[in-house]
């Protein structure tokens, strides 16, 4: 890359553009899961050779982190492409001293999967969290006629962005959420390993909610008395969903849960872990557990600065934890509810691990001596100690109900209307409360 480079700046080029590989790199290269600003040491290493302008990319989503890498003289361009999507005012935000109020790209790769596979739902090029991105004409924000008092039952995702729309359109604004924390579910989506910077939208909402006039209470479970004493104009449901456990013969003392619960940090008992369902969560469940008992991000770097072991070793400590995992799929192909850009990555995190997949695997009976399994018609027992349901959700639409048969304006939201993924609760979210108080 050096020799490329000078040969540019001899070739008379204006600035460089570095970056760490492009879409299909064996290296991830823009993914939730690459800290933040890790290809700046490339942009520094030909920096140090070259005298024209260098730029750099991948994964800077804050200004502070771009500020930061043009004072240590790293690079002397920053460029941001996601960033813009997930926020069109960055920079504007950046400027006027307001970085804290920027929407971060997560890292999703939702954007993408718009790109890539052509989904006739997705217009092109959309942002999961900007409900705007890519339809700014079509889909302003309404100036009301009317000012309501606007209600809205859960924290979620959609909840938190029904709320945004409703005040930004002048409304009054009140969340009740049942938990002591905003989030819903998007918590628990951000704690599988390389999933952290998912957590940034919920502080988003944090930070930008009470700024627009948002009444956040937390702790709150509504019921129609609690909903009544708001006196409401119009009610927003946002209750979300619930996990789905199958209907299977269970022997009494074997230890089942959901993987909801795995996430939230409730212990798991033995060491044969068996997770039912290989979509999207029951695969991120199941890299979770295998990585329980590795080395950690700490630990590997003070054995690094020290050479305390050789690298195989390390690489050994690292992709052994404490558990023996096998995920166990009823169709073919795992994850394919996932993101496109998440989703090689993820199927890699499971070999890597050693977690052992079983498609095409149907699941008869648990007991505690295992689970009873059926492959192509033969069926056999699998050690489990302990199986984790990844078996999909069902709506919470109970409270809606009763609030229907109390209130004249009450509507669905999210997950509670239909379960999907984050841009379907943001984007329905943004939609329905647009139309509904513009
Ligand atoms: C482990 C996991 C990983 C995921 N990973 C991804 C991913 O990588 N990408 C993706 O796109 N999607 C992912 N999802 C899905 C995504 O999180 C959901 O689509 C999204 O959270 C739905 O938002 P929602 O607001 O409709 O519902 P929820 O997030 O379920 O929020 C509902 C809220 O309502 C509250 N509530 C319910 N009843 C009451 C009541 N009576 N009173 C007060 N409050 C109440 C709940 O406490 C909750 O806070 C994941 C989900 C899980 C569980
Ligand atoms: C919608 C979209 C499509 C992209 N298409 C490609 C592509 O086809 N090949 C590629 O190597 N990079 C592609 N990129 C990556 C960008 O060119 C850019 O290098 C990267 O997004 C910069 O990182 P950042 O988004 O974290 O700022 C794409 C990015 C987006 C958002
Ligand atoms: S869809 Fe996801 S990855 Fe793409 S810009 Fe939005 S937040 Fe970032």
């Amino acid at each position: 890359a050096r020799i490329f480079a000078r040969e540019l700046q001899n070739a008379s080029v204006d600035f460089i553009n570095i970056t760490g590989g492009w879409h299909q790199s064996r290296v991830p290269q823009i993914q939730a899961e690459v800290p933040r600003g890790n290809y700046v040491y490339l942009a520094q290493k030909i920096r140090e050779q070259i005298d024209i302008p260098i730029a750099i990319g991948n994964r800077i989503n804050d200004p502070a982190l771009a500020e930061a890498i043009l004072q240590r003289g790293q690079a002397d361009l920053i460029s941001v492409a996601r960033g813009f999507l997930a926020d069109d005012e960055w920079a504007v935000k950046a400027r006027s001293g307001q970085a804290d109020k920027i929407r971060k790209c997560i890292a999703c790769m939702t954007c993408l999967d718009g790109v890539f596979l052509e989904k006739a739902d997705l217009p092109g090029v959309t942002c999961a969290i900007n409900a705007q991105a890519g339809m700014e004409e079509t889909r302003q924000i309404k100036k009301p006629r009317q000012q309501y008092r606007v209600v809205i039952i859960g924290a979620g995702p959609a909840g938190l962005e029904a709320a945004r729309v409703a005040a930004l359109q002048g409304h009054e604004v009140v969340i009740l959420e049942k938990e002591n924390h905003l989030g819903g579910q998007w918590r628990l989506a951000s704690i599988p390993p390389g999933k952290e910077e998912f957590y940034s939208l919920i502080d988003y909402y944090q930070e930008v909610l009470p700024a627009l006039g948002v009444q956040l209470k937390t702790e709150v479970l509504a019921d129609v008395d609690v909903v009544a004493s708001e006196n409401p104009d119009i009610i927003l449901v946002a209750t979300g969903a619930q996990p789905h456990t199958p209907p299977l013969p269970t022997e009494a003392g074997t230890q089942v849960m959901q993987a909801w619960q795995v996430l939230a940090g409730e212990p798991v008992k033995g060491e044969n872990i068996v997770v039912v369902g290989g979509g999207a969560t029951g695969c991120e469940t199941a890299i979770y557990l295998a990585e329980q008992g590795t080395l950690s991000a700490d630990s590997l770097r003070f054995m690094m600065l020290h050479q305390a072991e050789e690298i195989e070793v390390l690489q050994e400590l690292l992709t052994h934890g404490s558990y023996r995992v096998t995920l166990l799929e009823m169709g073919k192909g795992l994850a394919r509810d996932m993101a496109r850009g998440m989703r090689w990555t993820a199927l890699k995190h499971l070999r890597t691990l050693g977690v052992e997949v079983r498609e095409e695997t149907k699941v008869i009976a648990i007991g505690t001596k295992g689970v009873e399994i059926e492959t192509a018609g033969q069926s056999t027992t699998i050690p489990a100690d302990t199986v984790v349901f990844a078996t999909g959700v069902a709506s919470c639409n109970r409270l809606y109900q009763s609030l229907k048969e109390s209130f004249p304006n009450v509507h669905l939201l999210g997950d509670a209307l239909q379960p999907g993924k984050l841009i379907d609760a943001i984007h329905n979210s943004f939609e329905k409360t647009n139309d509904l108080l513009g």
